[in-house]
C-alpha cells in the first residue's frame, strides 16, 4: 500500500482506534492502561522516558544480573514459589524456545500437539525430534482441553529416551488439565516437565483459578506477564524450580536468544507488575472475578449463546480459568469470526479471538463495569437480532502424523510453493493449524497423506482461517523439494 512519507499508518491507526472508544477483552490485560500498576501509570508525558534506559552503572545487566535486576528477579521467584525467575523481553516465545535449547541438540520431546507457534522455534534452533501427543476435545465448542496422565504414561513408556514433557497449560481458552498428576508420571521417569503458562501469570493470586505450573510440580514454566499480570506488552517470566532443568543451560540460552538492549520500560513493568500482585494480587483478582461472575449470569439465559462452564470439562481432575468467557455462537447460525467482526464494527467491543464456533473475552486487571456492560448488551443484542440455521459441524481434523524429517530438517531444506494439489504425498515444510481445535494438522517435516489432502481441501472450500501457512488460503501450500 503506497503512502506519503509524512503519513504515520501504524501510529495512525492507534490513535484511531484510541478514539473509538474501545471496550477491550484482550492482551495486554492492562486495558490501556486502565489497570497499570499506578506507579507506571503515574509517570505521563516525558517522565514516561526517563525509564528508558540502558545498562548503566547502578542498573544492572539483564544477560549477567548482580544488582537491582538480579533483586528484581529474586522477589518474582519468591512469590511465583520457584527456585530462579528470569525477565523475558521477548515475550514468552523466547522462555519457550531458551528452555528447549537449554535441554541440548537434537533431543526427543514429548510435544502436545496443541503447542504454540514458539515451540516450532525452538524445536528448529535446537533439531529436536517431537513426539506428539494428542489433546481431548470438548463437544459442542469443539476446542482442545488438554491431556491427561494415561496419555503422557503411554507416550513414555513409548519413549524411554526423551529428554522433557512440553505441554500448554492453561491453554488459551483457560482449561487447565490435571498439571499435578501428569507432573507426577514425567518424575517417574525422571525427566523434566515444561509448562507454557502463558495464560497463567495470574493464576495464584485467587483460590477460584486453577493451581499454577509452579504449585503443580512443574520443573519450569513460561508467563506472559503482559497478558493477564499486568505489565506492558511483550514482558514475561521464566521460573525454574528443582533440579533437573539445568540452571546455567537455561541462563546461556536466554543470552543467546534475548536482545543484548532489553528496555528497561519493559522490566520495570514486570517489576511493578510483580509488587502489585504481591501486595494486592488477591484483592484484584477478586474484583475481576465478581466482573466475570455478573457477566456470566447475565449471559447465561441469553438464547442460543453457550457459554462455557466447569461443567462441560471432561472430568473432575479438570478446571476453568473462568475470567476467560468461552462463548459458542454456533446456534446463532454465525460463525464465531464474524459474531468478533460485528462486535467490533457495530459495538466497539474488541475481544481476545475468535474460531469457528466461539468467541473468546479475556477479562482481565483493566477490565471495567463498563466494558461489561458493553460485551453483554452487545451479545444481547445480536443474539436477538441474527436468527439463521445453526452452523453445520466442521469437517473432523486428522488425527495421524506421518514424520518423515525432523522439523529443523524440513525448515532448512530446499522448499518449493506448489499447488495444493501438487502437494499430495510431499513433506510438508509449514505448519497449517485452524481453530477450532487450533491442533495442527501439518507440521514442517509431516508428510501431507490423502486423509489431510482431503481435509485440506474442506478447508479451502469452507474458507476457514488457517494459521501457519504463507498463504492462508490453501490455493498454495509449502513443500520439502525430493
Ligand atoms: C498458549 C500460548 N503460548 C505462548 C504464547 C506466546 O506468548 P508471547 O506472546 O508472550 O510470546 C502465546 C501467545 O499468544 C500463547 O497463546
Amino acid at each position: 500500500m503506497p503512502g506519503f512519507l509524512n503519513d504515520t499508518p501504524l501510529y495512525a491507526a492507534l490513535i484511531q482506534h484510541g478514539r473509538q472508544n474501545p471496550a477491550s477483552f484482550h492482551v495486554p490485560g492492562h486495558g490501556q492502561g486502565k489497570g497499570l500498576p499506578p506507579e507506571l501509570a503515574g509517570f505521563t508525558g516525558q517522565a514516561l522516558y526517563t525509564l528508558d534506559l540502558t545498562e548503566l552503572p547502578g542498573l544492572d545487566d539483564l544477560h549477567n544480573p548482580i544488582g537491582p535486576l538480579a533483586g528484581a528477579q529474586n522477589l518474582a521467584a519468591k512469590i511465583y514459589g520457584a527456585d530462579k525467575s528470569f525477565f523475558l523481553v521477548n515475550g514468552t516465545t523466547v522462555g519457550i524456545q531458551a528452555l528447549i535449547t537449554a535441554l541440548g541438540q537434537q533431543k526427543k520431546i514429548i510435544v502436545s500437539r496443541n503447542a504454540h507457534r514458539s515451540v516450532l522455534g525452538g524445536l528448529v534452533i535446537a533439531g529436536a525430534d517431537p513426539v506428539y501427543i494428542l489433546p481431548d476435545t470438548i463437544p459442542h465448542f469443539e476446542i482442545d482441553c488438554g491431556l491427561t496422565s494415561a496419555i503422557v504414561q503411554q507416550a513414555l513408556a513409548d519413549n524411554p529416551n526423551a529428554a522433557a514433557l512440553l505441554v500448554v497449560r492453561p491453554n488459551y481458552y483457560g482449561i487447565a488439565d490435571d498439571l499435578e498428576g501428569i507432573a507426577g508420571v514425567a518424575h517417574q521417569s525422571g525427566i523434566p516437565i515444561l509448562v507454557d503458562e502463558a495464560h497463567g501469570a495470574h493464576l495464584r493470586f485467587h483460590g477460584g483459578l486453577p493451581e499454577d505450573a509452579m504449585n503443580s510440580g512443574a520443573d519450569a514454566a513460561v508467563q506472559s506477564t503482559h497478558k493477564l499480570g499486568g505489565s506492558l506488552g511483550q514482558s514475561s517470566m521464566l521460573h525454574l524450580q528443582g533440579s533437573l532443568m539445568d540452571t546455567d543451560s537455561v541462563t546461556a540460552a536466554l543470552r543467546l536468544l534475548q536482545t543484548t538492549s532489553p528496555s528497561y520500560l519493559l522490566m520495570a513493568s514486570l517489576d511493578l507488575a510483580r509488587y502489585r500482585l504481591a501486595l494486592q494480587g488477591s484483592e484484584m483478582m477478586e474484583k475481576v472475578f465478581c466482573l466475570t461472575h455478573s457477566v456470566r449470569e447475565r449471559l447465561a439465559g441469553c438464547k442460543n449463546l453457550h457459554i462455557l462452564t466447569a461443567d462441560c470439562l471432561p472430568g473432575e481432575n479438570w478446571s476453568l480459568d473462568s475470567t476467560k468467557l468461552v462463548i459458542s455462537v454456533r446456534n446463532l447460525g454465525l460463525t464465531g469470526y464474524q459474531v468478533n467482526e460485528l462486535l467490533a464494527r457495530r459495538y466497539r467491543v474488541f475481544l481476545e479471538m475468535a474460531d469457528f464456533y466461539n468467541v473468546v473475552a479475556f477479562l482481565s486487571l483493566g477490565t471495567t463495569e463498563e466494558d461489561c456492560d458493553r460485551l453483554v448488551a452487545a451479545l444481547q443484542d445480536i443474539a436477538s437480532r441474527e436468527k439463521l440455521p445453526a452452523l453445520s459441524r466442521l469437517p473432523a481434523v486428522p488425527l495421524l502424523h506421518k514424520t518423515a524429517m525432523k522439523p529443523r530438517d524440513a525448515w532448512f531444506a530446499p522448499a518449493e510453493r506448489v499447488l495444493l494439489g501438487e502437494g499430495r504425498g510431499k513433506i510438508s515444510a509449514e505448519t497449517v493449524a485452524v481453530y477450532p481445535p487450533g491442533i495442527p494438522v501439518l507440521n514442517p517435516g509431516e508428510v501431507i497423506t490423502d486423509e489431510i489432502y482431503e481435509y485440506l481441501l474442506d478447508v479451502r472450500r469452507w474458507g476457514l482461517s488457517c494459521q501457519g501457512p504463507a498463504d492462508p488460503t490453501l490455493k498454495t501450500i509449502k513443500v520439502v523439494l525430493e
